[in-house]
């Protein structure tokens, strides 16, 4: 993962992610990312906005340029952190996916459920995301219509 070795990555997760988030924070930390740990880090019940909320946060607040949320489906996580302006965030279940996230919507956060994605998929999509750049052009538009909805 050579893209940006230089720039934070925040990454969180709900009570089902914990295993998950240990195995692709450190590929990220071997790909020389530095790496903000926002929890959660056990199997205690935890609500998952919370955490999508704190990465959403640090993005906003310029402390990490991207981000990447686990939760059990994917979904919560999501769908609580694109709730803000800044956070452009995709469901991936797969490489295809990963690679479009980034060329057509520009996503900064990638979103996992570690109940229904194995932790080679899950590694090889965070990969493909790091390392794929937004086309621009006639998605520009588009993506910028994003974070002004009305
Ligand atoms: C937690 O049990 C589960 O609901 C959560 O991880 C997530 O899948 C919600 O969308």
């Amino acid at each position: 993962m050579p893209a940006e070795p230089s720039k934070t990555i925040a990454i969180a997760c709900d009570h089902g992610g914990p295993e998950l988030k240990s195995i692709l924070a450190e590929d990220l930390k071997s790909a020389g990312f530095d790496v903000l740990d926002l929890g959660t880090n056990g199997p205690d019940s935890v609500d998952y906005p919370d955490y999508a909320y704190a990465l959403a946060h640090a993005i906003k607040d310029g402390k990490a340029t991207r981000g990447v949320l686990i939760c059990g489906s994917s979904i919560g996580i999501c769908m609580a952190a694109n709730r803000f302006p800044e956070i452009r965030a995709a469901q991936i279940h797969d490489a295809l996916g990963a690679r479009l996230c980034r060329e057509h919507n520009d996503a900064n956060v990638i979103a996992f459920g570690a109940r229904v994605i194995g932790p080679e998929t899950a590694r090889d999509c965070l990969k493909v995301f790091l390392n794929t750049e937004f086309e621009g052009g006639r998605h520009q538009g588009r993506v910028d219509k994003l974070s002004n909805p009305s």
